[in-house]
């Protein structure tokens, strides 16, 4: 890759993305700080109902998650891979602390902010929680986990984050876990289920805009790391959902014939009209395909935990 002035990820990954003749660009690079800001404000819709169904779900079910985590061992390391927030894990955190179990909380972010954060409020809000946060790619982080090896672990995996990967990736994600657990550690992850697409994309394409500023903020930040020069008007986010595959896309189309410098990778996109770049992928499930994920990645599925309205489950896993 001569043409590259900037060997960043972000260069290196939005080279590949534009140059691909399907053009498309990887969401995680959505959470810079003004993305991850959008993402709050999209958790906090109404339409966006997935964070409702997780917090709904622990909190009518915590003391029986409890029960599951436990089972006659309260010793673990409770790590939380993607932690965000953390405003969902708080419900079972300060649960877990009123039995007076013995673990400690291990929040991993990508965003140094987003730790700083959670471990701020926790500390206020929950002052005896054993806290040990890391800032970094879960994938690098792995091999800090085994440093928990003598303690039992309990991994979370929340918020749906899993559906942001394909099924090549996913597998993969879940390998990597499967190969720092022993027997003994469980994995608790958030899906969401398929369900009318109306209410799907309703939670993606909001009537506030803040999915399509979230998408945009991508291009903003690439005009901004790679000196490139996007007219953000000049794209419009559009959702699809496929209900047979529970796919829903997200793509930001070009609105008229364009080309666009990105100075740092030498690099003209030339864009049609009406051509998308594929933003990002939110895969939902159903317990099929679920069971099917667990046993295909070397997995027993130990209880899936619903919401009333069945839009969404965390489904608890151990080897
Ligand atoms: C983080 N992730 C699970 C979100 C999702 O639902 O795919 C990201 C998101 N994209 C648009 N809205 C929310």
């Amino acid at each position: 890759m001569e043409n590259i002035k900037t060997e960043t990820d972000l260069a290196i990954d939005v080279l590949a993305g534009l140059s691909a003749p399907d053009k498309y660009l990887l969401s995680k690079y959505f959470y810079d700080d003004n993305g991850s800001k959008i993402f709050q404000d999209i958790m906090q819709m109404p339409e966006y109902y997935l964070t409702d169904c997780e917090l709904e779900i622990f909190t009518h079910n915590k003391q029986e998650i409890y029960q599951e985590f436990t089972k006659g061992n309260n010793h673990f390391g409770l790590i939380e891979l993607g932690a965000g927030d953390g405003v969902k894990t708080k419900v079972l955190l300060s649960h877990f602390l009123k039995q007076s179990c013995d673990f400690e909380y291990v929040p991993i972010d990508i965003s140094e902010e987003s730790v700083k954060n959670l471990v701020m409020e926790l500390k206020k809000e929950l002052p005896t929680l054993r806290i040990d946060s890391k800032v970094g790619d879960y994938f690098q982080m792995m091999e800090d986990i085994n440093l928990y090896d003598s303690t039992r672990k309990i991994l979370l995996f929340l918020g749906s984050n899993i559906g942001n990967y394909n099924r090549q990736e996913t597998l993969l994600f879940l390998s990597h876990l499967k190969a720092v657990m022993k027997s003994g550690d469980l994995l608790f992850i958030g899906f969401d289920l398929k369900k009318d697409p109306d209410t799907i994309l309703k939670a993606y394409n909001d009537p506030y805009g803040y999915t399509s500023a979230f998408n945009l903020n991508l291009l903003q930040r690439i005009n901004r790391e790679l000196d490139a020069s996007f007219d953000l008007s000049a794209f419009k986010h559009q959702e699809h959902y496929d209900p047979k595959t529970g796919t829903a896309r997200s793509e930001l189309v070009s609105l008229k014939k364009q080309q666009v410098e990105i100075n740092s990778l030498n690099l003209t996109a030339s864009f049609e009209k009406g051509e998308p770049i594929f933003m990002e992928l939110s895969q939902k499930y159903d317990e099929t395909s679920i069971s099917e994920l667990a046993q295909k990645s070397g997995f027993q599925i130990v209880r899936n935990f619903f919401d009333q309205r069945l839009y969404y489950t965390n489904s608890l896993w151990k080897i």
